[in-house]
């Protein structure tokens, strides 16, 4: 896919529909949850910056559109994504600092995980065999992760001379703790989805090839909520988890508050006093 200038919401908006030029992902749209399934299945899904500029594009897209409740990453059966496409690394010495400098802002496969840090729609990463390295790192960026019973996960970067270079080393430790992290990191281990399980790093173990489905159906549930209610708690969550409990819990307040000047809220309450279900809006 030709690379966009600007990815404006107006441009984009409402674009979470199947896009005939996306090569290396595709995107469909089903109740409330919209599926952007990684597609190079020669390459184990491995990421490459085209890739990397279609899942922002389709996430862009995604997150504008009011019909979309979640996002939902998934690969296929043999790979979620084994990672940063290896052979796509820069090589050339003469461009070093400029690589370090494109790092930041410039880099598709960056923007893609700077993306999914702010990301304000919930992300849940569907994970059927292999969910490695940058492929992991993308999940962990997201909210959380299911996983069919094939799934196997792993940070190998220091196996290739490396380090995990996708917010590996800062995402994984608030997770499962900083002396798990670090077996795993430094021992470059893959571990199956049951013990990623018992870590917490994967919130469902489901039979292979149906965490799809299992994700779906969570979307489902979350779909009947506010999707400002969903938006406004996940910010309290992701923003809180890096401060005090005293600053976050005034965080909490603020976003507690700003849903008062919603109708979704008005509508909400009174659905519950009338004793039917919520038509919410998302405004
Ligand atoms: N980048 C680019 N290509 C990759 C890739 C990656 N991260 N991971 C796998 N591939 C490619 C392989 O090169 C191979 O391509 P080829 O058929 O053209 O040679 C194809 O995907 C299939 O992989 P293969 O290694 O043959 O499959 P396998 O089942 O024997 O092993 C893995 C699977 C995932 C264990 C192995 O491919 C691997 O270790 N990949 C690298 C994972 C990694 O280090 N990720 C972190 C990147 S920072």
């Amino acid at each position: 896919m030709a690379r966009k200038p600007a990815r404006g919401a107006k441009k984009t908006r409402p674009a979470a529909k199947a896009k005939p030029d996306y090569e290396n992902i595709k995107v469909s749209r089903r109740r409330g949850a919209c599926m952007i399934q990684f597609d190079r299945p020669d390459k184990l899904n491995a990421i490459s910056p085209e890739m990397a500029d279609e899942i922002i594009d389709a996430l862009t897209a995604a997150e504008m559109d009011r019909r979309v409740i979640a996002v939902i990453l998934c690969g296929d059966d043999r790979a979620f994504c084994a990672g940063a496409d290896l052979s796509a690394m820069p090589t050339d010495p003469s461009l070093r600092f400029d690589q370090y400098r494109e790092r930041f802002n410039v880099t598709p496969g960056r923007q893609l995980y700077r993306t999914l840090c702010f990301y304000t729609k919930p992300v849940i990463s569907a994970v059927e065999g292999y969910c490695l390295g940058g492929g992991f790192e993308l999940a962990l960026w997201g909210d959380f992760i299911v996983s069919g019973e094939g799934g196997s996960f792993g940070l190998p970067e220091v196996a290739r001379g490396l380090i995990p270079g996708g917010g590996g080393t800062q995402n994984l430790p608030r997770l499962i703790g900083p002396a798990l992290a670090k077996e795993l990191i430094w021992t470059a281990r893959r571990i199956p989805a049951t013990e990623a399980r018992e870590f917490r790093i994967v919130n469902h173990v489901v039979p292979k090839g149906e965490a799809l489905k299992k994700a779906q159906e969570i979307v489902e549930t979350m779909a009947r909520n506010g999707p400002l209610g969903l938006m406004m708690s996940k910010q309290a969550i992701n923003r809180g988890i890096d401060q005090s409990r005293f600053n976050g819990f005034l965080g909490e307040g603020d976003l507690f508050h700003m849903l008062y000047f919603s109708e979704d809220r008005t509508e909400g309450l009174k659905a519950f006093a009338e004793r039917r279900p919520a038509k919410f809006k998302g405004q």
